[in-house]
């Protein structure tokens, strides 16, 4: 699919249908977060794939119920990982940089997904400490998205924006 293709195509979905997705989509996904930009090239972030079913279903507990994590086929847990920007930035690679990797590799995992025909939605609500314990991270492994992948079991809804000369704005 052409690139403006897939970003004006793509939609959060929160319904997903039983059949897995293979393991060579899967690949080509992950293959395109590690393509994303970070600070440094550092990249300050790991990503945990969850496929078990139990997993998932601590998954929707962690997330305040937001069920649809157990339909997937796979999710994937972002972390940030701030030790590994530490090294060259200091407090704005603890605080800001590992946190903007992690999530520019979300969304080239989340474009990735759209481009194979695959469905997605972006999840920030979560209890980092429950997810962490979940997914067997260490404490320097702060999740900060999560990435449901599946095949869509409900019709996309396209969702409004604002207007572009309400959030660009010109500096002369
Ligand atoms: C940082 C962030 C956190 C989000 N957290 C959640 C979430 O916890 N649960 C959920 O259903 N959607 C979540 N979303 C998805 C947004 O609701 C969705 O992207 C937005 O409404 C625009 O819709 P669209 O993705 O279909 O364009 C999140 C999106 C972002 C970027």
């Amino acid at each position: 699919m052409d690139y403006f293709d897939v970003i004006n195509e793509r939609h959060s979905i929160r319904a997903y249908g039983n059949k897995p997705i293979d393991a060579d989509s899967l690949q080509k996904i992950l293959e395109a977060l590690d393509r994303a930009p970070s600070a440094g090239n550092l990249q300050a972030y790991e990503v945990y794939v969850v496929a078990d079913e139990s997993c998932k279903r601590a998954l929707v507990k962690a997330s305040g119920d937001q069920e649809f994590l157990a339909q997937a086929s796979v999710v994937l847990v972002f972390c940030s990982h701030a030790a590994r920007s530490k090294v060259r930035y200091a407090e704005r690679g603890t605080s800001l940089y590992c946190v903007q990797d992690a999530t520019i590799a979300c969304t080239f995992a989340m474009l990735a997904a759209a481009a194979l025909g695959l469905s997605t939605v972006w999840v920030g609500a979560f209890d980092e400490d429950e997810v962490r314990e979940i997914v067997h991270a260490p404490q320097g492994h702060r999740p900060v998205a999560m990435l449901p992948i599946g095949y869509a079991a409900e019709e996309p809804r396209l969702r409004p924006r604002r207007k572009l000369n309400d959030l660009v704005h010109q500096v002369w």
